[in-house]
């Protein structure tokens, strides 16, 4: 959601600035826009659209010089229109700023500048913003003391990117609540929403923290807080491969991930799991503290949503803690009853979620420690918590989460196996056949990606109609949830995920001849597996057209449907690693069927880093 990109250095920034751009679409944009101090002047060129159209905009009106910012915009303050876009520029076209984020009393703002006779070209809370630093400035402040009582003033969330005639070899840029890097390499400076959008310009990054503002000049950084005390710079070398930022031969990110999963989820089990114990280095939680754990609240957005819900299910499973689910965004805005001691832990690919962060920062309050199960260092959320475990998947492009999803929920398993252990409530008989069955998952999802033409061609007859109905039950009613979002999300099609139990008090309502009915039916043993059997005859009673996920060598469909998709036996309670892998597949043809932009579907953003 909305990317920065910024560099000073010693050659044009401008094709700079574009690839950064081309590297933050991932992050869902509606249109985009730089500035560069080009012959004395803060020359901006901004398009609605892909990023193709400024690029056409660029060849029409070509710029260049060495210090510059750009920005993808995904609208919230004000349509997508090239009046809206970014940088917005004030003090009579001096100065130009980008910014990510949200500037909740632009309107106050707004109206004292107003009243002071500034004009607005924009509705956004940006352009407020550049008003007021160029209107601190008219006091006599130089731009560093302008920005600074600019900011004192917003209230809000912000990374941003600021440029000026005052101060022609300089790149102002601060933070607040989104995420921002500094980077350096061989020439110049730079600053990025994030590592992949300046990976090949940059040898080392500094994370910025809240409350900094970084001057990058020709000559070096320097970074002061609010209050203007000068900061240690904290360079971290940048460890990431570029072939982690590539598509790798395939034909969209998204399918280059779904294929990483094997590779991700063998890494997973190579770091945290030691001599068939559990190792989870950064977790940092005494066993003392464990054994004292009650209650557990688990917040999330999105994906890792139903990666909580599948987490739920595991540790009250194999654990005596009482755990609890809750979105982000209704977490913090209901009165939940958490005390001091209750565990609050957080799922996220980015660690930038604001409503799972606006979360944590509540039940800091509340005096609980936080937990978070992140693929993204140095993030927001990251920083927030007191316990962590990294999920290891690297860069996620595709805006649909795949593997940041299936290492959540194998991060979920080491966690449960961890927490029982160190409670002693897991004897070593379950631990093992628990770990063996882990060792299973990623042969078992490399079985289901050699399977991928039936899916395909499953998909290819089903994706025509308006919705889809996914039902699972247990363990398998999150994939059903996570199964409909994904084919929402790519393939634009209507779908809702249910549990199966719950399908008469309601869906079946819709179920008829052209209704695609997919139905995870992988549990064999137990009562669980013949009430799912007795909901899909149901579905087939009504007509609805069923797609079956099934384990291999189940005959119990065989009089049902034929367009079933089997997969290995796992164990019920590890089955969704490889049964959403079958769903991921299946959304991503049928999206493909649909023609849709797979890697960067409509109005969604990667990283929603606002409300
Ligand atoms: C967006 C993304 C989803 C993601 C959700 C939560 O909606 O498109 O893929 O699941 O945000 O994001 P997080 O980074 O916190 O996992």
């Amino acid at each position: 959601m909305c990317g920065i990109v910024g560099m000073v250095g010693d050659r044009d920034a401008v094709p700079v600035l574009i690839e950064g751009l081309k590297r933050l679409e991932y992050r869902g944009y509606d249109s985009a826009g730089l500035a560069v101090l080009h012959e004395n002047d803060v020359a901006l060129r901004r398009a609605v659209g892909r990023l193709s159209a400024l690029e056409s905009e660029l060849a029409a009106h070509p710029l260049s010089g060495s210090i510059g910012i750009g920005h993808t915009r995904w609208a919230t303050h004000g349509e997508a229109s090239v009046r809206n876009c970014h940088p917005h520029a004030a003090a009579e076209g001096r100065l130009a700023l980008v910014h990510n984020g949200i500037i909740e009393n632009y309107q106050e703002l707004k109206k004292d500048l107003t009243a002071k006779g500034i004009l607005f070209s924009s509705d956004t809370d940006t352009e407020v913003l550049a008003a007021t630093i160029a209107d601190c400035q008219q006091d006599g402040a130089d731009l560093l003391e302008a920005l600074r009582c600019a900011l004192s003033k917003a209230r809000g969330a912000y990374a941003l990117g600021l440029l000026s005639l005052d101060a022609p070899e300089t790149l102002y840029a601060a933070r607040l609540g989104s995420p921002l890097i500094v980077g350096k390499g061989s020439s110049g400076y730079f600053i990025a929403s994030d590592v992949p959008a300046i990976l090949p310009q940059v040898d080392e990054v500094i994370y910025l923290e809240d409350g900094e503002i970084a001057r990058l000049t020709p000559a070096g950084v320097e970074i002061w807080n609010l209050a203007g005390e000068a900061q240690v710079l904290k360079w971290v070398k940048v460890e990431m491969e570029e072939s982690a930022v590539d598509a790798g031969g395939f034909e969209t990110f998204m399918l280059k991930e779904i294929h990483e999963q094997t590779r991700v989820l063998r890494g997973l089990m190579e770091r945290y799991v030691m001599d068939g114990q559990i190792v989870l280095p950064e977790l940092n939680m005494s066993v003392g503290h464990i054994r004292t754990l009650q209650r557990m609240m688990i917040v999330s957005c999105g994906t890792a949503y139903y990666a909580a819900m599948y987490g739920r299910l595991l540790i009250e499973n194999y654990t005596s803690i009482a755990v609890e689910t809750d979105l982000g965004s209704e977490f913090r805005y209901r009165s939940p009853k958490i005390q001091p001691g209750t565990l609050v832990a957080t799922v996220s690919q980015s660690g930038e979620t604001a409503d799972t962060l606006a979360s944590v920062q509540m039940a800091k309050g509340a005096g609980c420690p936080i937990l978070t199960i992140c693929n993204v260092f140095g993030s927001s959320l990251v920083r927030e918590s007191d316990h962590l475990i990294y999920t290891h998947a690297g860069p996620e492009i595709g805006v649909a989460s795949t593997k940041a999803f299936t290492a959540q929920l194998m991060c979920f398993v080491f966690l449960t196996l961890y927490l029982a252990e160190a409670r002693g409530e897991l004897t070593a008989e379950t631990r093992e056949e628990l770990l063996a069955e882990l060792q299973r998952i990623p042969t078992a999802i490399h079985r289901v990606l050699e399977n991928k033409e039936h899916i395909r061609k499953i998909a290819e007859q089903h994706h025509d109609g308006p919705s889809s109905l996914y039902l699972g039950r247990r363990y398998n009613y999150p994939m059903a949830l996570e199964g409909a979002l994904k084919n929402k999300e790519i393939s634009y099609q209507h779908a809702e995920g249910y549990a199966a139990g719950e399908m008469k008090h309601g869906p079946i309502a819709l179920i008829n001849e052209s209704l695609p009915v997919i139905c995870i039916c992988t549990e064999t043993e137990d009562e669980v597996a013949e009430k799912m059997i007795s909901n899909v005859r149901e579905v087939q009673a009504r007509s609805g057209r069923i797609i079956a996920i099934a384990t291999e060598g189940d005959t119990r469909l065989d009089d049902i449907t034929e367009d079933i998709i089997f997969v290995p036996r796992i164990c019920e309670c590890m089955s969704p690693l490889v049964n959403v892998v079958a769903l991921q597949l299946l959304a991503y043809y049928a999206a493909q069927a649909r023609g849709t932009d797979i890697d960067k579907p409509r109005n969604l953003a990667k990283s929603v880093t606002v409300e």
